[in-house]
């Protein structure tokens, strides 16, 4: 304790006030907690290096994503596959509560929740979301920005963000998870209907992308 009691007068001594020897002593067991606590999450994740999931969008198919001209009315069939990788080699993860939504010029259009999944240490899932209905868009800038968009090649900015909990596994142990949050700005090319049959042609390759993972 000869440490923590010189912390602790050092910590009491300006204040000189009546529970000196109360507060001195509330102040050396919380230093020798905070100590503890450090040195015990400094170890877990020396031991443990946690890493943060990388998140990629294999592919997606904007089948249908028209606005209707006087209500601005969007009709929407959008279909992504979400592809998950736990990089960590010692940490499992449950994820809980998957919610995805789909954002357009900045508003978000579309929901889809996806059912909890378990993914093992070095394990890659895929989680297919699918967005499909109408929703209106509200003001006039972000329709003249979908006709802009239409006009040009067709291709539209679309935002899919998803955020979950997380059940943690290490060795027989189930700790809380931080909330991961991951962003994925696309710009997918509408699919087009007539020239359907002949998939290969016209129908520009879909590129994965890097999506961006934070707490
Ligand atoms: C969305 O597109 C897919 C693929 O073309 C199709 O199978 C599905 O029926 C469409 N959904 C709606 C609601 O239009
Ligand atoms: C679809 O493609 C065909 C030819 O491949 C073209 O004639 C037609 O205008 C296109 N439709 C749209 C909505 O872009």
């Amino acid at each position: 304790m000869g440490k923590t009691s010189t912390v602790s007068s050092w910590l009491c001594c300006p204040c000189r006030c009546l529970f000196c020897g109360l507060l001195s002593c509330i102040f050396s067991v919380v230093a020798t907690i905070l100590v503890i606590a450090g040195v015990v999450v400094l170890a877990l994740y020396l031991l443990f290096r946690p890493h943060l999931i990388q998140a990629t969008i294999a592919s997606a198919d904007l089948a249908d994503f028209t606005l209707t001209p006087s209500t601005w009315i969007l009709r929407y069939n959008l279909s992504v596959a979400l592809s998950v990788r736990n990089p960590n080699s010692r940490i499992a993860i449950h994820y809980q509560s998957v919610v995805a939504e789909a954002y357009y010029q900045g508003q978000s259009f579309a929901r889809a929740d996806h059912p909890d999944f378990y993914q093992d240490t070095g394990e890659t899932t895929v989680v297919p979301l699918a967005f499909a209905g109408d929703h209106p868009l509200e003001g006039g800038v972000a329709a003249a920005g979908f006709r802009k968009e239409a006009i040009d090649h067709a291709s539209f900015s679309v935002d899919i963000k998803l955020s979950a909990k997380m059940k943690l596994k290490v060795w027989a142990f189930r700790v809380p998870g931080p909330k991961p949050k991951v962003d994925c700005p696309l710009m997918l090319h509408r699919r087009n209907a007539s020239a359907s049959a002949p998939a290969g042609d016209g129908q520009p390759e879909f590129h994965p992308i890097e999506c961006r993972v934070w707490f």
